[in-house]
C-alpha cells in the first residue's frame, strides 16, 4: 500500500480514501469490503456467526494479505486494536494516516447507519468511551494524526500537503 488510513468508526475513513485515490490515481482497497468478498457473508453475519473473536481473524488475514499491494488502504475502526495488526502497520513503510474525529461526529454518523455491530447498541457516552479506550493504539501506529472534523476536501488537502 502508499498510504493507509486508519480512525475510529464514523471517522471518514471510506470516503477520505475514495477522494485520495482519485487525486492520486491509485486504486482503493475497503480492508472490509474484503473481508465481506472473502468471506462471502455481511461484517453483521459474520459477527453473529463467527463472534469478534472470529472476525478479527478474518481482519488480520486481510490486512496481512492486502498491505503488499499498491494503492490506498482504508482499514475498519478496530484493526489497530489488534497487536499483530499494530506491528505489521507499524513495519510497513507506507504512511499511516490517523483520522481524529469527534466523538459526537462519530456517533451521528455511526447511528444513521446500522450495520456495525460493535456500535449498534452504543449510547453516546459509551461509544466515546470505547473511542477513549482505543485512542492509545490509534496513536500508537499513525505516522500522522489529521483532524477529521473538517472537510473532506480540506482533510484531503492536508494530506497530500504532507505526502506530496
Ligand atoms: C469495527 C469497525 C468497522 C468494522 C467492524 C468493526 C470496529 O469498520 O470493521 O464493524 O471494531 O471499530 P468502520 O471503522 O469502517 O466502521
Amino acid at each position: 500500500m502508499d498510504l493507509i488510513l486508519i480512525g475510529f468508526m464514523g471517522s471518514g475513513k471510506s470516503t477520505i480514501s475514495q477522494l485520495l485515490g482519485q487525486r492520486l490515481a491509485l486504486p482503493v482497497t475497503d480492508l472490509d469490503q474484503v473481508i465481506v468478498d472473502t468471506a462471502a457473508q455481511s461484517i453483521e453475519q459474520i459477527f453473529a456467526e463467527q463472534g469478534e473473536v472470529g472476525f478479527r481473524q478474518l481482519e488480520a488475514q486481510a490486512l496481512a494479505q492486502q498491505l503488499d499491494r499498491p494503492g490506498i488502504l482504508a482499514t475498519g475502526g478496530g484493526v489497530p486494536t489488534q497487536a499483530p495488526n499494530r506491528e505489521l502497520l507499524k513495519r510497513h513503510p507506507a504512511p499511516v494516516v490517523l483520522l481524529e474525529i469527534d466523538p459526537e461526529t462519530a456517533y451521528d454518523r455511526v447511528k444513521a447507519d446500522e450495520h456495525r455491530p460493535i456500535a449498534k447498541n452504543l449510547d453516546l457516552a459509551e461509544l466515546a468511551a470505547l473511542k477513549l479506550e482505543r485512542q492509545a493504539h490509534y496513536q500508537n501506529c499513525a505516522d500522522l494524526i489529521i483532524n477529521a472534523n473538517q472537510t473532506p476536501t480540506a482533510i484531503v488537502a492536508e494530506i497530500l500537503a504532507h505526502y506530496h
